[in-house]
């Protein structure tokens, strides 16, 4: 038996969880979705914190759901405002308040590093709902555990992305998990948008199978699936700049016509213009199961973060 050590853990960097940790993640999440409404006792009694101080449908929504599923309660905010934060309250001593009045939290926050300071403040775990522009883990182990569910077998896998690969930290984690399970990787992004260099030169140490493409032409064939972004509007530094880049690129059911009859859809969303509507009518869209599947990996993260799996 592995001795899985989860039990008030903070969740920050998926580069933090060992390979046989995320797998063991991942049969987490299936013995809950076996379990049905029994799940219902995991975490009776229990509180959630979710504290973001940036827009989030899916993250904070989910995170919601996944307690109330588990059987525990919530509290928590999503405009900063409303809290002592604008009446100049710090980061630490409103994690530490926090702290007092739950047992685990999720927050999402628009600085580089502010869930690793929060989790340094805290005495019950802290779960990253991303951070700026720099990690999403509890995305990218959704995204994940979405590969594993829709297309099974992670090694060889060919996965393309498309879009704003410059700010996005979906990809960011993503890519770099991706590299430990054998997949392999194929961008596509804008002029100026493309996949930082440092996020390469991580993949480079960790030998993934990675290449960068001026435009898709013929690699669409290729691919078993692809990762759509949205241009992080908020991120750019002009609004003529984004302006300009906007419409660049859009799946299409013309542009699915050149690839591979089951290749998957995937996308954090939310989209703008990237993904048309007429593709969510199609089984490649996997954009909505793959929300579905964030829910059900984020009743795992709680559930084994509160020590109720070991
Ligand atoms: N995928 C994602 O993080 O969505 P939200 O911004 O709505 O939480």
């Amino acid at each position: 038996m592995e001795p899985y050590a989860f039990k008030g853990r903070h969740i920050i960097d998926t580069a933090d969880l060992g390979t046989t940790e995320i797998q063991h993640i991942i049969e987490v999440c299936d013995r809950i979705q076996a379990m049905g409404s029994e799940a219902q006792n995991l975490c009776k009694g229990k509180i959630l914190g979710t504290l973001f101080w940036e827009p989030s449908t899916r993250t904070r929504l989910s995170f919601e759901a996944a307690m109330f599923r588990l059987g525990g309660n919530v509290l928590g905010f999503s405009e900063a405002g409303s809290t002592s934060v604008s009446k100049g309250e710090t980061l630490a001593d409103t994690i530490k308040t926090i702290a007092i009045y739950t047992d685990i939290m999720a927050m999402r926050h628009p600085l580089e590093g502010s869930a690793l300071a929060a989790s340094q403040f805290s005495n019950v775990p802290v779960i990253n709902g991303g951070d700026g522009a720099h990690l999403h883990p509890t995305q990218t182990l959704g995204d994940i555990y979405t590969l594993v569910k829709e297309k099974k077998d992670l090694n060889g896998l060919k996965v393309g992305f498309l879009g704003d690969l410059l700010f996005g930290r979906t990809v960011h984690t993503l890519v770099r998990l991706l590299a430990r399970f054998g997949v392999e990787m194929h961008f596509f992004a804008p002029e100026g948008l493309h996949m930082p260099e440092y996020v390469k030169d991580s993949l480079k140490e960790q030998g993934a199978n990675f290449k960068e493409h001026g435009e898709m032409n013929g690699a669409l064939a290729e691919l078993d699936a692809l990762y759509v972004t949205r241009l992080q509007k908020e991120r750019f530094f002009s609004e003529e700049e984004y302006l300009r880049k906007r419409n660049s690129y859009s799946v299409n059911k013309e542009m699915l016509a050149q690839a591979k009859d089951d290749i998957l859809i995937l996308h954090p969303l939310p989209r703008n213009e990237e993904i048309h509507p007429e593709v969510d009518s199609l089984p490649n869209a996997g954009y909505f199961r793959q929300a579905a599947y964030g829910l059900q990996m984020r009743m795992a993260l709680i559930s084994l973060c509160l020590g109720v799996f070991e």
